[in-house]
């Protein structure tokens, strides 16, 4: 959420202030702005609602020179996203400007002893406080600008990445964290600054990342420094980033989340690669291998995650307890951690997140930690909050994802938590693993019935509500189904356990209605026949995702989609794919933008 970044050094800093900001659009596209210090020591900031293409319009026939500058997309939490409220903010005298994502949660009382001080505010964000009280304190306290943050950021409670430049030290960011994420850059006599290593990648691969409170001091004089809240200088740890720049681009495809879609068959191999192997006798996932007698003997797993995340969990817990006979709960991360949940120490708290970087999943993390339970973390983004701050865990390799609504990364940790459960279970079900192998040609065969996908979807994109109907390991695809829909195609999608619907859900059911039923071959399969005659009764229109071959749901569904057929726990990563594309043809259908959905973000680093 919000996209931060900087650079100081010997280029002009407005290119690759952009460059990195439109890399960036997917956290948050409400508004965006730049900061620059020109040749004349002065800052000039230009601020845009709207996208980083409307910035970039703006800034036209304006002055871009300056090598030090700090640049920002939004996504609003206090104040409405327009032009005043869009970062960098200045301090009263202009003599500041800083960039923010996070909340400042004591923005009030800080604002109200800032005018009673003196302080004149010109929005309504908890982020011009911040900068505001930067000044106050370098002021009153006179002392330098890296004390004054310090300071200030002792008095803020709540969640900070900011990068903040001064006037008086052209070639100088000073950038610090609290549960948002910040990686640093060290290019040849220039640095970097961002909240995702994507948007710097271009330029340097050399990174490290910021930990809670602490600051960091890039200067083209003294170079990087890295200090505490106390001013105790740490030493940062510096890695190479293993990430391609065509990993960030569209390659050909209309939108990122088409690509997303179709790099599927890849992602899953890739995910797979080096721990199974064809002949199906061994997993080797070195996170489980590490802890396997702590899983066995654990009280029981809680999985913890938001959103997409939060669907392949409930995959998740369906495997983990038929396959390893150990008890599962599955918790909405933001309800977890607030509702004062019994943790045993004997407990292991998986924490799923794409990103990494969940505020709420990160929460539940600290405090699952707090009370002594084992982290394991299941992320994508390497190096990121959760990846670091879990004791174990097992990367899903799926590569960048970009598209908001998420696609690989849903398949890519099903396949790790379908591993997890393989490398647990005894004796290892070879069958499942070899099957496993198979899933990316499985996948590719379903891609090339994109055609017939896109016809569906064309006779569907009117329609004004979808119930989405699944039963045992396919309920949460019917979840994340309508999830998708909902997502890009702003159309209302209830996700429902099929039998569960007769308690509600079938109230909305009359003539014409789209329902779709996730009916491939299963332990349920009569059961859900059963469902579909209910909706049929009717008169509703059901389309059925169904394993090929099929001919009992086919007499009765209005349209089928034929997905290859697998065993029973792997269904999921083929039954998902035509709900992704059918959400994808409809938004495309509407003219909507696909990629950056209104309201969402990628990276929900606010809870
Ligand atoms: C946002 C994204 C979703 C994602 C969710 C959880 O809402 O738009 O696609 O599923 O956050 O994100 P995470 O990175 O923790 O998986």
């Amino acid at each position: 959420m919000c996209g931060i970044v900087g650079y100081t050094g010997h280029r002009c800093a407005c290119p690759i202030l952009i460059n990195g900001l439109k890399r960036l659009e997917y956290r948050g596209y409400d508004s965006a702005g730049v900061a620059l210090i020109n040749p004349c020591g002065e800052i000039n900031i230009y601020k845009a609602k709207g996208k980083v293409a409307e910035l970039e319009c703006f800034m036209q026939n304006k002055p871009k020179e300056g090598c030090t500058g700090i640049a920002h997309t939004r996504w609003a939490t206090h104040g409405e996203p327009n032009k005043v409220n869009a970062h960098p903010h200045y301090s009263s005298s202009e003599r500041i400007a800083l960039i923010h994502n996070g909340i400042i949660e004591n923005y009030s009382p800080l604002r109200e002893m800032l005018i009673q001080n003196g302080y004149e505010f010109k929005s309504t964000t908890d982020t011009e406080v911040l900068v505001q009280l930067i000044e106050f304190v370098r002021e009153s306290e006179v002392c330098d600008l890296l004390t004054a943050i310090r300071v200030a950021l002792g008095s803020v409670v709540g969640s900070y990445a900011i990068a903040i430049i001064e006037r008086d030290n052209p070639g100088t960011i000073i950038a610090a964290r609290k549960s948002s994420p910040l990686v640093v850059g060290v290019g040849d006599g220039e640095f970097f600054i961002a909240s995702d290593a994507s948007a710097i990648i271009e330029y340097t691969s050399s990174v490290t990342y910021l930990n809670d409170e602490e600051v960091a001091v890039m200067s083209l004089e003294d170079g990087l420094k890295v200090v505490n809240l106390l001013n105790q200088e740490l030493i940062p740890a510096f890695i190479k980033l293993d990430l391609t720049l065509s990993q960030l681009e569209k390659s050909g495809y209309e939108h990122f989340m088409l690509k997303e879609i179709f790099e599927q068959p890849k992602t899953i191999f890739d995910c797979t690669r080096g721990r199974i192997n064809v002949e199906g006798n061994n997993i080797a996932l070195s996170g489980i291998i590490d802890n396997r007698e702590r899983f066995l003997n654990a009280r029981r797993i809680i999985i913890v995650a938001c959103g997409t995340s939060w669907h392949s969990a409930l995959i998740g817990e369906h495997i983990l307890e038929s396959l390893c006979r150990i008890p599962v709960e599955v918790e909405y991360a933001s309800e977890f951690r607030y509702r004062n949940p019994v943790i045993y120490p004997d407990d292991i708290v998986i924490a799923i997140s794409q990103s990494g970087e969940t505020a709420d999943t990160l929460a539940a993390v600290e405090l699952a930690k707090s009370c002594g339970a084992f982290v394991y973390g299941i992320c994508n983004a390497v190096g990121s909050s959760i990846s670091r701050a879990a004791h174990s865990g097992s990367y899903i390799h799926v590569g960048p994802e970009i598209g908001v609504a998420s696609t690989k990364a849903f398949t890519g940790q099903i396949t790790v938590l379908i591993m997890m459960a393989l490398a647990l279970a005894d004796p290892i079900r070879g069958d499942v693993v070899r099957e496993l192998n198979k899933i990316p040609g499985k996948i590719e065969e379903i891609l090339r019935t994109k055609d017939s996908i896109c016809e569906l979807a064309n006779s569907l994109t009117d329609a004004k509500g979808f119930i989405y109907l699944g039963r045992g390991i396919n309920y949460p695809v019917a979840l994340e189904g309508a999830l998708k829909l909902k997502e890009i195609t702003y159309t209302h999608a209830e996700g429902y356990p099929a039998a569960e619907m007769k308690h509600g859900p079938i109230a909305l059911v009359e003539e014409g209605v789209p329902v779709i039923v996730i009916a491939t071959d299963s332990s349920v399969y009569d059961k859900v026949i059963s469902n579909i005659q209910e909706i049929k009764a009717r008169r509703g229109r059901v389309i059925a995702v169904v394993t090929r071959g099929d001919t009992q749901v086919v007499s009765l569904a209005d349209s089928v989609i034929e997905v290859p057929p697998t065993i029973e726990y792997l269904n999921p990563l083929l039954s998902v794919i035509p709900l992704q594309l059918l959400a994808y043809h409809i938004a495309v259908n509407k003219g909507l933008d696909v990629d950056q959905p209104r309201n969402l973000a990628k990276s929900v680093t606010v809870e």
